[in-house]
């Protein structure tokens, strides 16, 4: 799912925001069944009735699999639209063989992602995960 090695500040903002989700659904950090809880959360699809599972032919290159990023999120955005809430899970790709064989994709496809698809629960305290300051992400040139 990840790079074997991810470095800082990657893997820095990646424990951050895995802190912050998993503590908002009271998964403590030092509970001894933590990956268990995390892995059943996912695999339940966070209680989603929908999963959209994203394929890629295994011949494209890292051009396209940032062009499949640019089209889930449109999907993502054309799923708010119609007032529904999604959540991207690359997660799905540990159990990639159970879900080409229950969805039938054949071996010349790759397992992107799995998004979950449902209306918001309602009385749910909301969670947004932190994002990297702007200063971080972006340079500005010119200004
Ligand atoms: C491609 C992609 C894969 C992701 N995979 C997972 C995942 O497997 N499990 C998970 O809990 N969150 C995963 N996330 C993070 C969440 O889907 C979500 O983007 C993040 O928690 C931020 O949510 P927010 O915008 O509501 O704060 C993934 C995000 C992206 C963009």
């Amino acid at each position: 799912m990840y790079p074997d090695e991810l470095t800082s500040p990657y893997l820095d903002r990646f424990s951050a925001a895995a802190a912050q989700r998993y503590e908002a659904l009271r998964i403590e950090r030092d509970d001894p069944d933590r990956p268990q809880k995390i892995a059943a959360l996912n695999s339940e699809a966070f209680g989603a009735p929908v999963v959209l599972f994203c394929y890629l032919d295994r011949t494209m290159g890292p051009g396209q699999w940032g062009d499949a990023g640019m089209y889930l999120q449109t999907v993502m955005l054309l799923l708010r639209a119609e007032g529904l809430h999604s959540c991207p899970q690359v997660m799905w790709t540990m159990y990639r063989k159970t879900v080409s064989r229950t969805v039938g994709a054949d071996d010349e496809l790759v397992l992107f992602c799995g998004i979950s698809v449902g209306f918001e629960k309602e009385g749910v305290p909301r969670l947004r995960t932190g994002r990297a300051d702007m200063t971080e992400t972006v340079t500005f040139i010119g200004l």
